[in-house]
């Protein structure tokens, strides 16, 4: 058994002002702090519910990563992950509607509680898709733990077990949320000046 007691997740994050950005950040809309605590509470719930069980964690590359590596030490039961990959939106702000999956899981999980961790549902178009091509694999339990989510820009309804912030329906960036590929390493979500 461990002796560390460390009540906090420390991580290699740089005070705010060095992060460098080629367009202004309009606003913080989640800091650092907000963003640990509230991962905490999930990994707590998502512990609590998956007791006894091995559930296996679904990434979805790559915006959900940096969520899955702070939620999965947030979880303090055994369990395994896996990613997948799916295109969705052509490296700009607006939804295609379109989604193709890029790169499938590593793993079977026909008979397995997974858990699938989403960075943001926005339309619901990605996500009712995938839950569609999951469930077919007859998985013994499907879940959704989201970050973030946008009611407001919802185009189909999809449930969320496991939320973060529900937040406006504003373009979002940071914290594995990109624009254009960049911004992702912003330990905070932020609004960009575009
Ligand atoms: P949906 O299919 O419209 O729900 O979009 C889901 C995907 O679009 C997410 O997994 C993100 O990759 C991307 N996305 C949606 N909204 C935002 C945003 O505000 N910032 C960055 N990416 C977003």
């Amino acid at each position: 058994m461990p002796t560390d007691t460390t009540p906090r997740i420390q991580r290699p994050v740089r005070p705010l002002a060095e992060y460098e950005l080629d367009v202004p950040m309009r606003s913080i809309l989640i800091g650092t702090d907000a963003l640990n605590k509230r991962i905490l509470e999930l990994g707590r719930e998502i512990s609590d519910h998956y007791r006894g069980r091995l559930p296996l964690l679904v990434s979805i590359l790559k915006g959900g990563v940096v969520f899955l590596t702070d939620l999965m030490r947030a979880v303090s039961i055994p369990h395994h992950i896996d990613f997948l990959q799916l295109s969705s939106y052509a490296g700009g702000k607006e939804s295609s509607g379109t989604v193709r999956l890029l790169s499938d899981l590593g793993t079977s999980i026909t008979n397995r509680d997974v858990l699938l961790v989403e960075d943001i549902v926005d339309t619901g178009l990605t996500l009712s898709y995938l839950l569609k091509q999951l469930e077919i694999r007859e998985p013994s339990s499907l879940r959704v733990c989201a970050l973030l989510s946008k009611t407001e820009a919802r185009k189909v309804h999809v449930q969320i077990d496991y939320l973060g912030f529900e937040i406006p329906d504003q373009f979002v960036v940071g914290y594995g949320l990109d624009f254009q590929e960049k911004y992702r390493n912003l330990p905070y979500i932020g609004v960009l000046d575009l």
